[in-house]
């Protein structure tokens, strides 16, 4: 299935637009992928099954958001967390993201008719090789509307990853230790990088 499903939105679907969209919108949604594996067990189809029809899922709520206006979605899809699975779920997940990264390169030219940036955010050497090449030719640079997937991400590597960089960028001379916004603290101290992690 595409990123962005195809069609006309239903009948049903246009009601309820027209109700949120007579609000106020939000420029920004983020959605954390959840609740695959509970509901391939309800419905009584196999796990991969399950992250397959989650990815549908996901491909029709960005649908909605592009038709609701919304120029950024980030979707949570793959935690750093997430490689202590099953290898056989690790593998299911990696096919996954190997067949929607190929398809997201097919559909590049309309992704771009239609202005969208697309940023794969995460640490991706953790990533098998062939699917970092494939996120390398997928991201596309646009203005209009942005979606960001993070994929293989947690809030404390991303923050241990940013303070290492700046560290460096200090180290480089490419970012001054004590910024204007930190000297209009007074007395405040100078920032101290652990570069352990
Ligand atoms: C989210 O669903 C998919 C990924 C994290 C890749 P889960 O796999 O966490 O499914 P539940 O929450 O265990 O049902
Ligand atoms: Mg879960």
């Amino acid at each position: 299935m595409s990123w962005i499903r195809e069609g006309e939105l239903s009948i049903i679907e246009r009601f309820c637009a027209n109700i949120i969209k007579a609000g106020p919108m939000p420029k920004h949604v983020a959605f954390i992928m959840d609740g695959n594996r509970r509901y391939a067990q309800k419905c009584h189809v196999e796990r991969q099954q399950g992250h397959s029809q989650g990815f549908d899922k996901l491909a029709q709520t960005l649908r909605w958001c592009l038709n609701l206006g919304i120029r950024e979605v980030t979707v949570y899809a793959f935690s750093i967390e997430n490689f202590k699975r099953s290898k056989e779920e690790v593998d299911g997940l990696m096919d996954l993201a190997r067949q929607k990264f190929s398809r997201l390169l097919e559909e590049q030219e309309n992704l771009k008719k239609h202005g969208v940036c697309i940023r794969v955010l995460g640490d991706l050497p953790l990533l098998p090789v062939d699917i970092q090449e494939l996120i390398a030719q997928a991201v596309l640079f646009n203005k209009l509307c942005f979606l960001n997937v993070c994929f293989a991400y947690t809030s404390r590597h991303e923050i241990s990853n940013a303070v290492r960089e700046m560290a460096w960028g200090v180290e480089q001379g490419l970012l001054e230790p004590r910024s204007e916004l930190m000297a209009g603290c007074g007395s405040a101290p100078p920032p101290s990088f652990n570069l352990q992690p």
